[in-house]
């Protein structure tokens, strides 16, 4: 822990002596003599100024250390959840928000996020607004329900081998944390594709969105590791020093965050 202890300045030291040492004279010596008519008066010495001490600036904590200190705060954020690493029984969150119509693809209006990922993911959108990219979710929060139906969609479509390689089984998915979008555009025509990737604002996303905190979980290549296809839509929220550390880190986030969980 950071001590919030400063170091008073030395010249408040200085300063608190002189004045006790003056009043610790008078007292002993009493009254002031009257000058004689005579007396040539003394000459008045200026105060020696007695230079500030500079204050100590903080250190900054580095963005490990506060990736840390946000990993105690809310541990969730920063847990592993993947095919074998599930979410604790009956997980939700508790502090679910509905997002800005703004933020969402038509037609998919009412998708919700933790309160403090919406925060960060409306900066984001906006930071994408800036540079000329329309981007928004169409997928968010699922609960254990809503993931045991998109499971058994696609193996529905898929059949179970390839479900596997693109869903996550009930339990098992970041989106029931509260803090994992799923973004689209309109130049994949607001579908969720691989081709984001290859997009400006899909490229724009990989290189800026740990800048707001969240981490693609699913990079190109990164099925051995993680288990899942590629999703360049599928953005976590991990917290903005847990991000850059990420991104420093260049590892898959399932990677990054089970090396965090053990250096805790
Ligand atoms: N598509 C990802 C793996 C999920 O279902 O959470
Ligand atoms: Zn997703």
């Amino acid at each position: 822990m950071r001590s919030n202890i400063r170091t008073r300045p030395a010249w408040l030291l200085v300063a608190a002596i002189a004045l006790i040492a003056t009043a610790c004279n008078s007292a002993a010596n009493g009254a002031e003599p009257t000058p004689t008519a005579t007396a040539t008066p003394e000459p008045t010495v200026a105060p020696t100024e007695v230079p500030a001490t500079p204050e100590p600036t903080p250190t900054p904590l580095s963005n490990f250390d506060a990736c840390v200190l946000d990993a105690e705060r809310r541990p969730e954020l920063t847990w592993v959840i993947n095919k074998t690493r599930p979410l604790p029984d009956g997980y939700a969150p508790d502090d679910l928000v509905v997002l800005a119509n703004e933020l969402v693809v038509p037609g998919f209006e009412g998708r919700q996020l933790d309160a403090e990922s919406a925060e960060h993911f409306a900066d984001l959108i906006a930071a994408a607004a800036d540079e000329g990219f329309d981007i928004r979710t169409r997928s968010t929060y699922r609960s254990f329900e809503e993931q045991t139906w998109t499971f058994a969609y696609w193996v529905e479509q898929l059949g179970q081998e390839q479900a596997e390689r693109v869903s996550a089984m009930p339990g098992h998915s970041e989106h029931q944390l509260g803090t994992t979008a799923d973004v689209a555009t309109a130049a994949v025509g607001w579908q969720l594709s691989e081709a984001l990737g290859t997009t400006p604002e899909g490229i724009w996303l990989f290189e800026n969105a740990y800048r707001f905190g969240f981490a693609e979980s699913y990079p190109v290549d990164g099925e051995p590791i993680t288990g899942y296809s590629y999703e360049p839509w599928h953005l976590r929220y991990i917290g903005i020093a847990c991000a850059a550390t990420w991104h420093e880190s260049e590892l898959t986030l399932v990677e990054f965050l089970e090396a965090l969980e053990e250096y805790g």
